[in-house]
């Protein structure tokens, strides 16, 4: 793999972006052999947006509101990714879920971060239902996507304490550093050659 080309990356960003930049950041370390081909956002005003064009790279609005269903905007949405020549999708905060267009479109090249330990505390205000269970224990996931929401085989995950002043701010924030660590590190070991996908089991190789 020494010399093989970078592979071409798109992250799909909703908000502020901030797995977006951590993956930045260990690419231009060179610590990822990766180029992000492009960033696609369903919302104009996501700031994810800025942190693309300030380090050039391509940014495609991709707004729900022309299409008639899921489906069609999933259809455009990857003719978007195969127009940009992507390899591997990057989920990081897309409020959006997809449909089997896209994941038939990208098989086991399709990651997502979600802040619990899956499959503990799946789908929104993960820190929040963590808090409300009462765990001692949370923490982060990255996983390849599949049809279920939340229920694709898992990459790597990140353990967080709960301590006990903690809202569900605080914990979201401390959760955050490590998907920043993780996510990255998922990507570094796709872009490697160094994940293998049998069913429900993912094998990192060494
Ligand atoms: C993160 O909490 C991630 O776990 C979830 O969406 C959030 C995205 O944050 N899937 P950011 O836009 O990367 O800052």
């Amino acid at each position: 793999m020494a010399d093989s080309a970078p592979v071409r990356l798109a992250v799909l960003v909703s908000g502020n972006g901030t797995n977006l930049q951590a993956v930045i950041d260990r690419i231009d370390a060179r610590e990822i052999k990766a180029r992000i081909a492009c960033v696609v956002s369903d919302r104009q005003e996501a700031f994810a947006l800025k942190r693309a064009e300030q380090h050039g790279i391509p940014t495609v609005i991709h707004e729900i509101g022309a299409y008639s269903s899921r489906r069609a905007y999933d259809t455009a949405l990857v003719e978007i990714l195969r127009n940009h020549g992507v390899q591997l999708v990057l989920l990081a905060g897309f409020m959006r879920i997809l449909t089997d267009v896209m994941v038939e479109a990208f098989p086991h090249a399709i990651m997502n971060i979600h802040p619990a330990l899956l499959p503990a505390f799946q789908g929104l205000h993960a820190q929040q239902q963590a808090l409300e269970y009462g765990v001692r224990l949370t923490g982060c996931t990255v996983h390849f996507v599949d049809i279920g929401t939340d229920t694709g085989p898992i990459i790597l995950q990140a353990a967080v304490p709960v301590q006990k002043d903690d809202t569900e701010e605080t914990l979201a924030a401390r959760i955050r550093q490590e998907e920043h660590r993780i996510y990255p590190e998922a990507v570094r070991l796709f872009c490697a050659g160094k994940i293998s996908v049998d069913g429900r089991q993912v094998r990192i190789l060494s």
